[in-house]
């Protein structure tokens, strides 16, 4: 009130200035004119106190409006320490260009599907794992959507199981942030061998699932891929692709910043209203950060999905997409196990991806493939917008759009043998690896995360490097025999149920079509 009172004198400089005006009017002593000046006298000092009293209410409004602005800011205060935790150790800032960050490619490829000899192959996944866990000295942490390593027994899935759990006598810290509350394995990574499970309920949240699968070790070596820790994925079943990085500090940090999101959203049931600046990071689409990856500079940056789960400075997946088949020039090549342009729970267009494809062919004359998966939960509508996209590119010159799909035998165990798991975009120019389908509904509810890299703009010479790799990836599988082309105006039959359905021909389909 202090501080009030002296504000009131501060705003009314006036009420000094006309006690001396009064004492002008009050000095000469004219008896006709000093009743009526006595009068007037009274009245105006009447009005000055009217005015003073005016004056004092108005201040103590004021004085209300300011207190009121201090208890909203106290309270705001208090919303974001407590909507956001605050997570321990400082976080080193970035040290940009002295990184010396270098990337491999990791692939797990099924059993029976063989490539003709000259084709690029890379290192195999779970030794990719196996090496990041080698490096390992502080801390790994692991964010899958499913945990299925011990399952069937495999030896690759329980080898990796047994140095996950041998992690704590080495000293090193397992942490796991998981959507899903069931696992029997995080039970007995939890309860037997240290680890640190944390838990978020995506149901609660977003009414969507947790689809982010990556590793940060250390904050300095990191894998982001298709795969999941599922013991398929690390053996000869289902064929995955995605990228082991290591020594590259600054992109860690900012991958171990989603982890740390979702660390934090432990055992909430809202979206909290503020973000802990920590968890803002360095690089993205606007500032992409320029790194040395194999000796070569490139631009890069970590993206995020959903839109409810992006901090200050993060790109989305979405707007991650969305930039690199903008800056490609000829050609984009899509992988990817669903493209559907709906947002099949509320029946409308999606149109966010399909525009910028339809943009790029008919405008900018970019060649584009795209590769999807021919399985049980293909929607048949699928078919239709990408003939749609095709009959764009009637009678125009130098417009190509082809599609293909691929990588569905039927088996008489496991359906999902030998499926095209691969989620990723090359063009002439980027690539971006990510964790979600090409389907509306990803996007918007799902937790995700994303990986680009491009080259700048203006280096015309360059060596081989992740982007040229990709591309001989993505022709690898684009010209093997296990591609089909969609045809026109002929939905293919992906699943065995599809089949029963239109005819009764007991005989299961050899390929997908
Ligand atoms: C980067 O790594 C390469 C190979 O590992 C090494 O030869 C080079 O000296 C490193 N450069 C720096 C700046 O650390
Ligand atoms: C997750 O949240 C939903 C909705 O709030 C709730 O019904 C469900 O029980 C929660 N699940 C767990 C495992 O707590
Ligand atoms: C098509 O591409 C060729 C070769 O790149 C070029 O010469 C031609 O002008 C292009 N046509 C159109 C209509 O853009
Ligand atoms: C290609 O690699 C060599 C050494 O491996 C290096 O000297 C050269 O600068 C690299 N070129 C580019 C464009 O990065
Ligand atoms: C980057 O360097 C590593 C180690 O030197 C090598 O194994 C890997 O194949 C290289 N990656 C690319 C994309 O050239």
């Amino acid at each position: 009130s202090v501080t009030c009172l002296g504000q009131s004198a501060l705003t009314s400089p006036h009420s000094g200035l006309s006690q001396m005006e009064m004492t002008r009017f009050t000095s000469p002593a004219v008896p006709a004119s000093s009743i009526i000046t006595a009068v007037q006298q009274q009245d105006y000092s009447a009005s000055v106190w009217l005015r003073r009293k005016e004056k004092l209410e108005h201040s103590q409004q004021k004085c209300i409006v300011i207190f009121a602005l201090v208890c909203c800011f106290a309270v705001l205060m208090a919303l974001i320490f407590s909507a956001v935790d605050i997570w321990g150790e400082d976080e080193e800032t970035e040290e940009e260009c002295s990184s010396n960050c270098s990337i491999v490619l990791v692939e797990n490829i099924p059993a029976d599907m063989w490539f003709s000899d000259d084709s690029a192959f890379h290192l195999p996944l779970s030794t990719g794992l196996n090496s990041l866990l080698d490096k390992a000295r502080v801390d790994v942490e692991i964010v899958s959507p499913v945990w299925l390593l011990n399952s069937i027994g495999l030896f690759q899935g329980r080898a990796l199981l047994s140095r996950l759990q041998g992690l704590k006598d080495k000293g090193i810290q397992l942490k796991i942030s998981t959507g899903d509350f069931d696992s029997a394995e995080l039970k007995t990574l939890a309860d037997n061998h240290d680890a640190e499970v944390h838990e978020v309920n995506m149901t609660a949240l977003t009414k969507g699932f947790l689809k982010s699968s990556f590793w940060v070790v250390d904050r300095k070596h990191f894998y982001i891929g298709s795969a999941s820790m599922d013991w398929r994925s690390l053996t000869t079943v289902m064929k995955e692709l995605g990228v082991v990085v290591y020594d590259c500090k600054p992109l860690a940090l900012d991958l171990h910043k989603i982890f740390s999101l979702y660390w934090g959203l432990q055992h909430k049931t809202f979206i909290p209203t503020f973000w802990s600046k920590r968890l803002f990071p360095f690089f993205s689409k606007e500032k992409p950060g320029s790194l040395l990856v194999n000796q070569t500079k490139v631009e890069t940056y970590i993206s995020s999905s959903p839109h409810v789960f992006i901090t200050k400075d993060r790109s989305s997946d979405l707007e991650a997409i969305s930039a690199v088949i903008q800056q490609a020039r000829h050609f984009i090549y899509i992988s990817t196990i669903d493209y559907l342009p709906l947002l099949l729970d509320m029946q409308r267009y999606w149109s966010r991806i399909d525009g910028l494809l339809r943009e790029a062919l008919i405008l900018r004359k970019v060649h584009i493939r795209l590769l999807i998966s021919c399985w049980e939960e293909t929607h048949p509508l699928t078919f239709n917008f990408i003939w749609s996209l095709k009959s764009l590119c009637m009678e125009q010159a130098n417009c190509s759009l082809e599609a293909v799909s691929k990588f569905f035998k039927v088996q008489r165990d496991n359906d999902l043998s030998g499926m095209n798991h691969n989620r990723f975009m090359v063009t002439d120019r980027a690539v971006y690896i990510g964790n979600l389908d090409w389907v509306g509904k990803e996007f918007n509810y799902n937790a995700g995360a994303g990986l680009v890299i491009s080259h700048p703009e203006n280096v015309a010479e360059r060596n081989s490097t992740v982007v040229e790799q990709l591309q001989a990836v993505f022709k690898r599988d684009w010209f093997s025999r296990y591609a089909n082309t969609i045809q026109t105006n002929k939905i293919p039959v992906c699943s065995k149920q599809q089949i029963n359905k239109s005819d009764n021909n007991v005989a299961l389909p050899r390929q997908c079509f």
